[in-house]
């Protein structure tokens, strides 16, 4: 069973998707398009969230196309209504079988990450790939927040709850650095043409970005305090998260992609 720490039944899950949303998704889109995401294409998008991604790639790929949206619980995507072409389905990308096969595009964000499985499951993701077709991961580097702008004692609390929290992910089995690792990871399963594109930007106190470190963090405050943070420090913590003169960067996204060699590939030079 996944060991997923910010499980969707939470209430802080709509705060978060928010945030992904809102701070991200302009940033995804540009990669897919870079891609080549256009009209009839056939996309699988693993563990959508609130599937604002893949309510887009429907758009883009339009009624000739089709998206497949997947999550583990897909309780915030359930609510929308789509259009015939775009289908949610619950799925477990560990251990169900694969929802189709031949995909222009499979894409996911931010979700293995939390996979201890997830070099099994970057295979799974490569052959549902058609030959030619494209691979876009797009996760975190969490260990790479530089405190942009506090006082000594802000940045010192800030990175004491962070590295807690951190802790907590990586006992659940997630790689909080696996931002880092993706691009070899994708080299090493043979797709070609792998290049990667980064995005981050300044998170002020009180702004929209920085609210997915209170939504994190409340979520999981009981196991914080087992961990050893205090209830003053949680408090002051949050405190911070509203403070104009605290800024932090925003996690950097490691946006990958890199393309299933088609039969053709190589054969230029032999001619
Ligand atoms: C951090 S959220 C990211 C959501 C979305 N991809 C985004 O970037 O906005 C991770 C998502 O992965 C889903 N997830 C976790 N484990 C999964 C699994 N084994 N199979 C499918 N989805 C999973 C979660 O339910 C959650 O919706």
């Amino acid at each position: 069973m996944s060991r997923y720490l910010f499980d969707n039944s939470a209430v802080q899950t709509i705060d978060r998707f928010t945030v992904l949303e809102s701070c991200y998704d302009q940033f995804s889109r540009q990669q897919l398009a870079r891609a080549g995401l256009t009209a009839e294409w056939r996309c699988l998008e693993v563990g959508g969230g609130n599937a604002s991604l893949a309510d887009q790639m429907g758009e883009r790929v339009g009624p000739g196309g089709q998206v497949t949206v997947t999550d583990l619980d897909p309780r915030w995507a359930s609510s929308t209504r789509r259009p015939p072409h775009v289908r949610l389905l619950r799925h477990d990308i560990v251990h169900d079988p694969m929802p189709g096969q031949d995909y222009d595009l499979v894409h996911a964000r931010l979700v293995l990450l939390h996979l201890p499985e997830r070099l099994q499951v970057l295979q799974r993701l490569v052959g549902a790939l058609r030959p030619g077709g494209w691979l876009v991961l797009e996760e975190f580097d969490c260990g790479w927040t530089p405190v942009l702008a506090a006082s000594a004692e802000a940045e010192v609390l800030f990175h004491r709850v962070h590295t807690a929290l951190m802790g907590l992910l990586a006992e659940a089995g997630a790689d909080p650095l696996w931002g880092r690792r993706v691009l070899a990871a994708m080299m090493s399963v043979r797709l070609s043409d792998v290049t990667a594109t980064t995005y981050a930007e300044a998170w002020r106190g009180g702004s929209t970005g920085i609210s997915l470190h209170r939504s994190n963090t409340d979520q999981v405050a009981d196991r914080l305090t087992q961990a050893g943070i205090t209830d003053e420090e949680l408090s002051a913590f949050r405190h911070l998260l509203t403070d104009p003169a605290f800024v932090v960067n925003s996690y950097p996204l490691i946006s990958v992609r890199g393309r299933r060699p088609s039969e053709n590939d190589g054969q230029e030079g032999i001619r």
